[in-house]
């Protein structure tokens, strides 16, 4: 038999209406802040995450799903959405006609990493960009959207939130930090003295106790932002408390992806193994003029889809009852109930039963599938040209004539 490969899972069944009911949420929230779907490409020229996510980055380093095609181009399943997004409005050309534009997006990432809960290889991400809003309202809207997305799921997360400056304050930053590790580098563990050589300010994130030790007196971006992202961060943070988000500023938090440059966030949540993140995301002002397009601010965010199922499952998720479920108690009356389901579908979801059976064979089958309405004909039904009406939410029971049914469907 052949099974899906390692750290890639089928959504089927429950986890396919958790998926759905998850990004129905998400999508009817961005939508009313404005943002608009899109969908790109699962494939990508590897240069292009190359040069936005970073060569240094484990994700390009370590983790992507890289190889030459049959027509010779060097290409890679996405690892993220933000670059692909990125490359779609540049190649629309929309940096050069300027205004703003939102976007939302859902669908499969794929990192090749180590496997485990709420750690996937192939996984689904709900995602949102915006580009040429340079307003850090729009940063504190990007967090009041995933803020209120949780709050609908009912699931509790801690924001982190950082700046990490701009291309004024953070190479200054860097420069000190990188001081103050070379001072400490022979402590320090073999990733970290890797970082050194590639990425600095990742040594900050390193799990290591040892190291996390060492890096206590280490300079935080926090204390050497300009004028400018100073005045932006103390902003932010003042939005985000007049409409009670609360969040922890975390000047280690530095992202694992390099285009970000001032806000930086992530929702982490104890729920599924210890601080593990829901979702994260932050501003990225430098990225379409590094991908050769016109300089526009952007921000964005995305969640991880399977945490966020991992969480739901764990509360015990009752999916919502919805549709009706028809059938017959005798073989005659199948045809009758098949063009009465067929009509009804043309405004609501229907099962069809195509087969005779008795009422707690259908009201069970109904109950599994989850139908909210129960509608069956048997004998006494036909003879008086009604329908038995059943309410499998609220219990309520009746029988209708064919015109009373209108009514309450
Ligand atoms: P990210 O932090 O790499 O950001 O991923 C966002 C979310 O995807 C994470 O918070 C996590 O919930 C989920 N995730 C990441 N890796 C895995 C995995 N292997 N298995 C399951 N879930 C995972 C980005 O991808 C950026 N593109 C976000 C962004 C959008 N920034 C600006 N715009």
């Amino acid at each position: 038999m052949i099974n899906a490969l390692r750290g890639m899972k089928d959504l089927l069944d429950d986890d396919g209406k958790l998926y759905k009911f998850i990004i129905e949420i998400c999508e009817s929230v961005a939508k009313n802040y404005g943002y608009e779907f899109c969908e790109t490409p699962k494939m990508e020229e590897t240069g292009l995450f190359k040069r936005s996510v970073g060569e240094s980055s484990d994700i390009v380093g370590k983790e992507m799903y890289q190889f030459i095609d049959k027509g010779g181009n060097d290409v890679c399943l996405r690892p993220e959405g933000t670059a692909g997004v990125v490359r779609a409005f540049l190649e629309a050309k929309f940096d050069k006609a300027g205004g703003v534009k939102k976007y939302f997006y859902h669908g499969s990432m794929f990192r090749y990493e180590r496997p485990q809960r709420g750690r996937l290889r192939e996984f689904h991400q709900f995602g949102v960009e915006c580009f040429g809003e340079s307003s850090v309202y729009e940063d504190a809207s990007v967090i009041l959207m995933i803020s209120e997305i949780l709050n609908k799921l009912g699931i509790k997360a801690t924001l982190k939130l950082n700046s990490l400056g701009d291309s004024d304050c953070m190479p200054k930053y860097r420069q000190k930090l990188i001081k103050f590790i070379e001072a400490n580098k022979n402590e320090l563990c073999e990733d970290c003295n890797r970082r050194l050589e590639t990425n600095p300010i990742r040594i900050l994130d390193c799990k290591k106790e040892h190291c996390q030790m060492l890096l206590k007196n280490a300079p935080l971006i926090t204390e050497n932002l300009n004028e400018e992202c100073e005045k932006d961060f103390s902003n932010l943070k003042e939005i985000l408390i007049q409409n009670g988000i609360e969040f922890e500023v975390d000047p280690k938090l530095v992202r694992g992806l390099d285009y970000y440059c001032k806000t930086a966030f992530e929702f982490v949540s104890d729920e599924i193994g210890s601080k593990s993140a829901v979702a994260g995301g932050g501003r990225y002002d430098k990225l379409t003029e590094f991908l050769g397009g016109k300089p526009t601010p952007a921000i964005g965010f995305a969640m991880g889809c399977e945490r966020i199922m991992e969480i739901l499952k764990q509360k015990e998720f009752a999916p919502k009852r919805d549709g009706i479920y028809i059938c017959a108690l005798d073989e005659k009356y199948i045809k009758q109930i098949y063009s009465l389901g067929f009509n009804l579908r043309k405004k609501h979801k229907v099962e069809i039963s195509y087969e005779a059976k008795s009422p707690n064979k259908h009201l069970n089958l109904a109950d599994k599938k989850l139908a909210k309405i129960f509608l069956c004909i048997g004998e006494d039904e036909a003879k008086n040209g009604e329908i038995w009406y059943k309410n499998l939410e609220n219990r309520d029971e009746k029988r209708l004539s064919l015109d009373g049914l209108k009514g309450v469907l």
